[in-house]
């Protein structure tokens, strides 16, 4: 195993501007982006040695369906994979046609006539149940791959919401163009597998270009993203997001793939929302506006925690410094996690909240920041109701299909 522990990088990108004092949230976004259009997240190859949509930046719009294989056999499962490789490559690498004088209902329902119809990315992972008796594939399971277990924060996991065989994350920039994946896949399934759980989530892009900034908010109006490490530089994703195959101690299959973590954080935005600034800048240890740490001026500024070891401008229990303590211990992750927003309860508050997503070259980088933030101030406003533990599979060699590399190891 060759993950290093090292520190988070931050602090080497470009300086940003500061925001004047009590300059109001709406339309004072950070400086070095309020002139930037959204970029269109880069088109991205079906074929390859990574799987697309894991380190590329988020869409606008996605949509998560986790799937229970039906078919009884591997060759059942075989047709379930290929029948979703096929569409996402189609999705994903082609325009859907134009259409002309109609003589059958077109392949897309006709759902995607006037908007932009490619998938910007469509991304397979295989839960630990795939790995049961049912296809042989028992002794290719990753080896740190498990259900995901129920109370690692504030959880009340609804088995209706969690886990699953298969994981399927489909982007896009407009919504219909994700529900017409959604439907032409599940259609091309025939029963094969079937829907367990999905969840409709959205995103501000990130229009930054440099690293340890970023544009994006979540629900509870804070910068998200910030600290993540740059997914340009392949060294780093190398070391912190993909698996070395048998190098890592997993089966050789594996290499190329990512441990997901997946959770679905329902977030108590009523009592957020009574909450006065300075306790939601302490929970987090950020300011809202600019996403500065608080011992920093700028959203880039790195925090210094050993000239602050009593707390007092970042909360020892603050989100950030559980997360990251920045001992050069803490094992990095890559999150790549987006809002959702449901509609009602039945007792009427607002069901929303992230839909939180990392990939992680071990899954003791997520387990091991999970146990810090146990306990967190942030635990009183957010509730986990599902998501779980995945393995994406590696990018399918030419002509190959998603998981063909697991398929080909069971022989
Ligand atoms: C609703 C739940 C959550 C919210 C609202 C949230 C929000 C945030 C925010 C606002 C930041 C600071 C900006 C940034 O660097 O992105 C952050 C950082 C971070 N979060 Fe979360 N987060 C949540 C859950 C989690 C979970 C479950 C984990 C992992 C187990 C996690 C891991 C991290 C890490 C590693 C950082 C970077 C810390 C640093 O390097 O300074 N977060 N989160």
């Amino acid at each position: 195993m060759k993950v290093s522990r090292r520190r988070f990088l931050g602090g080497a990108g470009a300086a940003v501007g500061t925001l004047a004092a009590g300059a109001v949230l709406a339309g004072c976004d950070d400086q070095s982006t309020a002139d930037s259009a959204p970029k269109p997240t880069p088109a991205q190859p079906f074929y390859g040695t990574h799987q697309m949509g894991i380190i590329a930046p988020t869409a606008e719009y996605a949509t998560a369906i986790a799937l229970d294989v039906t078919a009884s056999d591997r060759d059942g499962l075989v047709g379930v994979l290929t029948s979703i490789s096929a569409n996402i490559e189609a999705l994903t690498q082609h325009d859907p046609p134009e259409p002309e004088e109609l003589l059958a209902v077109p392949e897309d329902a006709g759902i995607v006539v006037g908007v932009p119809g490619k998938l910007t990315s469509g991304t397979l992972s295989a839960g630990a149940s795939l790995f049961d008796d049912r296809f042989g594939l028992a002794k290719l399971k990753p080896a740190a791959l498990v259900p995901m277990p129920d109370g690692l924060a504030r959880d009340e996991l609804d088995p209706a919401r969690t886990h699953g065989d298969l994981l399927l994350v489909l982007q896009a920039p407009n919504r219909d163009t994700v529900t017409n994946a959604v439907r032409r896949i599940l259609r091309d399934l025939t029963g094969a597998a079937t829907a367990r759980w999905m969840l409709d989530v959205f995103a501000r892009p990130d229009t930054t270009e440099a690293p340890d900034v970023t544009s994006t908010r979540n629900l509870m109006g804070f910068k998200d993203g910030t600290a993540n490490p740059d997914p340009t530089l392949d060294d780093l994703m190398n070391d912190v997001v993909w698996s070395a195959g048998a190098e890592d101690g997993e089966p050789e299959w594996c290499a190329g793939g990512t441990y997901l973590a997946a959770r679905t954080l329902r977030m108590i935005v009523e009592d957020w929302d009574a909450q006065t600034l300075d306790h939601q800048e302490k929970v987090f240890g950020r300011t809202k506006v600019t996403g500065a740490p608080l011992d920093g001026k700028v959203e880039s500024d790195v925090p210094v925690y050993p000239k602050d070891t009593a707390g007092q401008k970042i909360p020892l229990t603050a989100h950030i410094r559980l997360a990251n303590p920045r001992d050069g211990e803490a094992l990095l992750m890559l999150r790549r996690s987006m809002s959702y927003e449901r509609g009602i309860d039945a007792n009427g508050q607002l069901d929303q909240g992230l839909f939180f997503v990392s990939y992680q070259r071990t899954m003791q980088a997520f387990l091991e920041a999970q146990a810090r933030l146990k306990g967190e101030p942030l635990e009183q406003f957010v509730i986990t109701h599902g998501g779980g533990f995945y393995f994406s599979f590696p990018g399918p060699a030419k002509g190959e299909y998603l998981g063909a590399a697991l398929i080909d190891a069971a022989g």
